[in-house]
């Protein structure tokens, strides 16, 4: 049986796994004395892991219960999410469509620990996000959580490579920065400056520095929403390869019905609700896509 305990131990600024499969991996701060880990020891907040919840043959990775989410502007609340329920199985690939403010970028947020919600739970595995603090949320983006946004948002003064790289640094375990280049696709390229690529090789560079880290969880906010037909296709076949190659879960936020066509499910949110789940009977290559 493979069980996991975790604790979080917030006076050491580190995420302590003992995973009974395969030993103990413990990430300390450098200012960790033997006395500071025995007293934060002692008044460790911990939860214990238990064996990931098993559906048929697909393991849970994240588990959204009851979630809503409401801001305050003022005198008005606007309902962002109202009391949303979703499954998303290890190595999944799903779509997220709906129409503009239905709350696709406000549940994605969530779900990567960028944001709180008012209402409800978000389980990554066993570990609630919902009650962790600000420190926890950061490790868990920072170990667990790719992050790929519209806007490639990647530094102007370094090269593709010194970009990945960068990301790298702060993993604890990242693949070497090389190899996300060649993974997408921008082996030749990785000393060039963002200046000197395309939108299309830049998102791939985005992508490079998010599974860098060897993320669990990939979240795409509109990955392909700045981008032509064609790039914008190398960018999902990206995503794709990385999906099936590396069994990175991954969550892709778009406007385009078509794009559904290449994930295992494709889940409809409408006015913070999720209308509809639907489960494509075969899957379509992103270079057979249109739109
Ligand atoms: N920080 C915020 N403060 C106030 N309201 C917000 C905030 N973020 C989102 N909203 C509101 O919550 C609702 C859902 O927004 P969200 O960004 O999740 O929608 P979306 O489906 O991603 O839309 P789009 O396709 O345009 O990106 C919208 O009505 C939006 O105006
Ligand atoms: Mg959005």
């Amino acid at each position: 049986m493979r069980g996991i305990l975790l604790f979080a131990l917030p006076r050491l600024n580190a995420v302590t796994r003992i995973n009974s499969g395969s030993g103990a991996e413990v990430a300390l701060s450098p200012k960790c004395s033997p006395k500071i880990l025995m007293e934060s020891i002692l008044e460790m907040k911990f939860r214990f892991y238990m064996p990931p919840i098993q559906n048929s043959q697909k393991q849970l990775l994240c588990k959204v219960r009851n979630l809503s989410k409401t801001y305050l502007m003022g005198e008005v609340s606007v309902h962002a999410l109202r009391k949303v329920d979703l499954d998303l199985y290890q190595g999944e690939l799903m779509v997220l469509l709906g129409p503009s403010g239905s709350g696709k970028s406000t549940l994605l947020n969530i779900m990567g620990g960028l944001d709180v919600p008012s209402e409800g739970e978000m389980w990554f595995e066993n570990f609630d996000l919902t009650i962790a603090d600000e420190e926890a949320r950061t490790e868990y983006r920072r170990q667990e959580v790719g992050f790929i946004f519209q806007f490639y948002n990647l530094i102007p003064s370094l090269t593709a490579l010194e970009n990945v790289r960068l990301s790298a640094e702060i993993a604890a375990q990242p693949m070497a920065a090389d190899d996300a280049l060649l993974r997408v696709g921008l082996a030749e390229r990785m000393h060039h400056f963002p200046s000197q690529l395309s939108g299309g090789e830049q998102q791939r560079v985005a992508v490079a520095r998010a599974i860098v880290k060897q993320p669990r969880l990939l979240l795409c906010d509109e990955p392909t929403g700045a981008l032509d037909h064609s790039t914008g296709q190398l960018v999902l076949l990206a995503l794709q390869k990385i999906n099936q190659e590396l069994g990175t879960t991954t969550v892709i936020i778009t406007h385009n019905a078509d794009i559904g066509k290449m994930a295992d499910r494709v889940i409809h949110l409408s006015d913070g609700q999720i209308s509809r789940i639907e489960t494509p009977a075969e899957k379509v290559s992103p270079d057979k896509l249109l739109w």
